[in-house]
């Protein structure tokens, strides 16, 4: 089985100067220890979602919302992402362009610009919005942050390229960590733009960038300085990291959706892929407006448990990543089953909203079994909450997906987002869009 490569990461720093480092010292030893033997997985337990730390147990929805959620809830915030803060009070919405026959006459594109402080030159993110025209509004849709900006996801010229940050990738033809037009339509394969559109639904994206650039800078661009109290200077250490604020922007989105007229912010199904994807589900755990979540190869720190050591490890992503979780999390380097949490709570959380989880065969380093035994992990919360929860009880077979309230897939191939992703998510969609609008909007 071809195990995912883990390449250098390379931080780019601002001003033109771009240090490669390569991935961290001692890389060499630590990927000595990753283990992808399942016989080799250590014994664990899981903390139990369905007894509060007081060892009530939860056996009713009331006792699960009042009380065991909410516990929940802090613990993700106090060890694991970081406590985020509230909408902007003075954030605003500007539409920049409008074309209302885009992709041929098949879609509306629109580019919002959301502006975090009353500056208009301040600190913003930017929002692209497909609309398939056949649809009838208010049309349902898609939410994704996207890797290397809003004018990779489809050639479509019209779409704004990004002046932001960007990691680099020659591939993408990133040049001095800015997009270029070379850029346009890199990552189309991932988005499958028009099956989109023609099912019904409308797309929306954003560069995950406009919120936090991925290097670690000790948190001085992106948003957490719109945050810092007099004095200061990095988050406190149960204060979000950049997965925080990634998934902070994805609800200041909703926020935007729910002005829209032509958008139906109580159908909006979040998704992502990779660390995106740990970000989805952190948005969607903490902002019950998201109806569906969506969690494409998301593994450490998203849908695979900790405790299973498979593939990529605690200590592992806060040593190559450290600026991704909150600092608090360190402490459960090698010490997994110190964790008041495991990753099934954080699926638990999103309860009874439909969850989706995606799997790849070659993708190891994510862990598709401590994924899948996640979403089997938050059953019994979906099952007490009235529905069907996770309807199968082993790992289903390659390319056949599981189309219960908690959704699950493992597909042929290795980590990636495929049609055959796109296709599962859409239908996921149609099932529970039809079923009943979001139950836990309040
Ligand atoms: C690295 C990292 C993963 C992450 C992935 C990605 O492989 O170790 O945790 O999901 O990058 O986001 O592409």
């Amino acid at each position: 089985m071809h195990v995912r490569k883990q390449c250098p990461w390379k931080v780019g720093m601002m001003l033109g100067m771009v240090l490669t480092v390569g991935l961290w010292q001692g890389a060499a030893a630590q990927r000595d220890e990753i283990n992808y033997d399942e016989s080799k997985v250590p014994k664990y337990t899981l903390p139990d979602p369905l007894v509060c730390l007081d060892g009530t147990p939860v056996c009713d929805p009331q006792t699960w919302f009042d009380k065991r959620r909410p516990e929940i809830l802090a613990l993700f915030e106090k060890y694991v992402y970081g406590k985020s803060f509230g909408r902007p009070p003075e954030m605003w919405f500007q539409i920049t362009s409008l074309d209302e026959n885009a992709l041929n006459g098949m879609a509306i594109r629109k580019e919002v610009t959301v502006h975090f402080t009353r500056d208009p030159e301040g600190p913003a993110m930017h929002i692209l919005i497909y609309i398939p025209k056949k649809a009838k509004p208010p049309v349902p849709l898609f939410l994704g942050l996207n890797f290397y900006g809003n004018h990779t996801i489809h050639p479509d010229p019209g779409i704004t390229l990004s002046r932001a940050w960007m990691r680099p990738n020659k591939e993408y033809g990133i040049v001095d960590n800015r997009a270029t037009e070379e850029s346009r339509g890199k990552a189309a394969r991932r988005w499958c733009v028009e099956k989109v559109l023609d099912r019904g639904y409308a797309l929306a994206t954003i560069y995950y960038g406009d919120l936090d650039p991925d290097y670690d800078d000790g948190f001085q661009n992106g948003v957490h300085p719109l945050f810092y109290r007099p004095g200061q200077t990095r988050p406190a250490a149960d204060e979000w990291g950049a997965i925080g604020a990634w998934a902070w922007g994805l609800s200041r989105a909703m926020d935007y959706f729910e002005t829209d007229p032509q958008l139906d912010a109580t159908r909006v199904a979040v998704m992502g892929h990779s660390r995106l994807g740990k970000t989805a589900l952190w948005a969607g755990a903490q902002d019950q407006r998201f109806a569906i979540v969506i969690s494409n190869n998301s593994g450490c720190g998203g849908a695979a448990l900790s405790r299973r050591r498979f593939g990529e490890t605690v200590r592992r992503i806060n040593t190559a990543f450290p600026h991704w979780f909150c600092e608090n999390f360190k402490q459960f380097n090698d010490r997994e089953d110190q964790l008041p949490v495991d990753q099934h709570m954080l699926i638990a959380l999103i309860a009874p909203r439909p969850v989706y989880v995606a799997s790849a065969e070659q993708d190891l380093w994510a862990d598709p079994r401590g994924e899948f035994l996640a979403a089997k992990g938050a059953d019994p919360v979906y099952r007490l909450l009235g529905t069907e929860g996770l309807a199968v009880d082993d790992m289903p077979p390659l390319d056949q997906p599981v189309m219960s309230t908690i959704g699950y897939h493992i597909r042929r191939g290795g980590h990636d987002v495929t049609e055959f992703d796109w296709e599962q998510f859409l239908t996921f969609a149609d099932l529970h869009f039809k079923k009943k609008v979001n139950p836990t909007r309040r």
